[in-house]
């Protein structure tokens, strides 16, 4: 029991000063509960309102990924300079050390590997474990005209009702099939779908015309950063993608796969906080590569 409030100094209400009542500041994000809310702002940094997500799930339907085969050697050292890490739970609890503050966004689908339907997965983790392991978000494919389509969508939205019990955000990504065309016209359906059936956040792929892809999706878009480019050319794609309405990377291949992985994430990094431009940053990349003679 603290002790009984004798002070003498006259009591202040700033009674003058009307109580803040700030909007959160990310997108379609207002209405959320605070635990919700709060673990966005874990993701997103609140002064760019951007985030730079390190996506490293790769070897749940593929195993050991080229730049994957020891994460603990060839993401560690990048983890500090990403908002924040996308994983799987067996990769968290194996190598990450539990003393790094960073905001985690757990893959919680799975089921079929490389070697069969991509699309018929399940979600793969109970929400209880999110939580126990302090998530920031959970992650699940939707494959819009896939096989499964159906039941790709019954679990982003079982697992948006798991999320929203304990103040869960649930990141859709829109998955592409080897088929299917990559525009605007198709990536605005699933962005759109993944939000109207509760995704506070949806990963996409960058495709032109972005701009009414992020318009019509009423939620935070990120971009995958897709197979290794040269780095400039990664370094556009996100530039583009941030100019055209994007609120950040959830870039993997494009950064843990780059001959200077250090150098290129802290180049993402200029473009998606500072909007930096992709020539200006990739300069920065090469001096932090120590590459000069590097080809873009
Ligand atoms: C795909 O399996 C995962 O969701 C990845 O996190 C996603 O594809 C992003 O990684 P990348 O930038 O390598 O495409």
């Amino acid at each position: 029991m603290p002790e009984a409030d004798v002070s003498k100094a006259e009591k202040n209400y700033y009674t003058d000063q009307p109580q803040k009542n700030e909007a959160f500041f990310l997108k379609g994000s207002n209405n959320y509960d605070w635990g919700f809310k709060n673990r966005l702002g874990r993701i997103f940094n609140c002064e760019s309102g951007r985030t730079v997500m390190l996506a490293f799930d790769h070897g749940y339907f593929q195993g050991p990924t080229t730049g994957l085969e020891r994460p603990d050697i060839t993401i560690l050292p990048l983890a500090p300079f990403a908002d924040a890490l996308m994983l799987t739970r067996g990769i968290l609890r194996s190598l990450i050390p539990p003393s790094l503050a960073k905001a985690t966004v757990l893959r919680a689908s799975g089921g079929p590997s490389i070697l069969k339907e991509l699309s018929n997965e399940h979600i793969a983790m109970n929400m209880e474990d999110a939580v126990r392991v302090n998530a920031c978000a959970v992650a699940t494919q939707v494959f819009v005209g896939g096989e499964n389509e159906t039941q790709s969508v019954m679990n982003l939205t079982n697992l948006v009702d798991a999320g929203n019990r304990v103040g869960m955000p649930v990141l859709g990504v829109t998955a592409v099939g080897k088929d299917m065309v990559r525009d605007a016209k198709y990536i605005r359906l699933a962005t759109r779908m993944c939000a109207e059936l509760g995704a506070a956040v949806v990963k996409t792929y960058f495709v032109p015309e972005f701009e009414t892809v992020t318009a019509a999706c009423p939620v935070p878009i990120v971009i995958a950063g897709g197979k290794k480019l040269p780095e400039l050319d990664a370094l556009k794609m996100a530039y583009e993608a941030i100019r055209q309405g994007a609120a950040g990377v959830d870039m993997g291949r494009n950064i843990f796969q780059s001959e200077a992985p250090v150098a290129m994430i802290k180049a993402v990094r200029k473009v998606v906080h500072d909007n930096m431009k992709p020539e200006q940053a990739f300069e920065l990349f090469l001096a932090h590569a120590n590459l000069k003679k590097h080809k873009a």
